[in-house]
């Protein structure tokens, strides 16, 4: 079954159009690997299709219903949920508090909330900073989080935008696998990342973009040898 379907997709910036018809069908359950060089609209295809910015053209349409040009909240509410690039928790607030303010989103009572949010914290292993400060979590901590507040939203569609930015090599492993782990309980996920062992691990389909466009989609070992996705990453320094 189609749970996202988008249709020439396209957002302009005062003359910079930075996604450009981008037509994409993500399957319920798939794993969608998203990849393009720095400023191919990869943040800015997640932000349109999650509702932080209105598209100047084209279609979202999720679970069968068009969502295009809805905000952020009503668009998280029917289960389509994303991770921010530059992680933004309240510092001060604990761990829990943190998440538990997402799990609101799905829970009306605060027990209720704090008891989904607890399980959410132990789910990415962030247990024993339960109820320390956001701010004194080192970065790993502070990528689990992030991943933690979207999966409080508990969203049909995780979008998931360089969650392994800013670990060291040896950090990555263990959150590849707990990505595994949540896709093999039944996610869906569109990712979002520049470490391509990781997108190469986990991506059932890839998407390449290159300036606002798809370069190349499908399988990820034949799109990798495309010479069109070869020629765009040349000079690039890529991991
Ligand atoms: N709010 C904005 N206003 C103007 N230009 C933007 C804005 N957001 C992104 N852009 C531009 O759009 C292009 C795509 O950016 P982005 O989606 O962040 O790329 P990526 O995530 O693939 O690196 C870039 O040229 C960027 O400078
Ligand atoms: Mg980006």
């Amino acid at each position: 079954m189609t749970l996202l379907h988008v249709e020439s997709l396209t957002k302009t910036f005062a003359g910079l159009t930075a996604v450009r018809d981008v037509d994409v069908d993500v399957t319920d359950g798939e794993f969608l690997g998203i990849v393009g060089p720095n400023g191919a609209g990869k943040t800015t295809l997640f932000s349109l299709l999650a509702g932080q910015l209105e598209p100047t053209r084209g279609r979202v349409v999720f679970d069968g219903q068009d969502i295009t040009g809805w905000g952020p909240a009503k668009v998280a509410s029917v289960g389509l949920v994303r991770t921010f690039q530059l992680m933004r928790p309240f510092e001060s607030m604990s761990v829990l508090d943190n998440v538990a303010i997402a799990a609101h989103g799905r829970h009306r009572s605060r027990k209720a909330a704090r008891r989904a949010a607890l399980e959410v914290i132990d789910r990415v292993q962030l247990d024993r900073y339960v109820h320390s400060p956001s701010g004194s979590l080192p970065t790993a901590g502070l990528k689990r989080l992030e991943l933690a507040r979207a999966l409080a939203l508990e969203p049909r569609l995780l979008l998931l935008d360089e969650v392994l930015a800013g670990l060291v090599p040896a950090e990555r492993a263990p959150m590849i696998e707990l990505l595994r782990e949540i896709h093999a309980d039944g996610m869906t996920v569109m990712f979002v990342e520049h470490i391509m062992a990781a997108v190469m691990a986990l991506s059932e389909r890839l998407l390449v973009m290159a300036e606002g466009a798809e370069l190349a989609l499908g399988d990820p070992h034949e799109v990798i040898t495309d010479p069109r996705v070869v020629e765009a990453y040349l000079g690039e320094d890529y991991a």
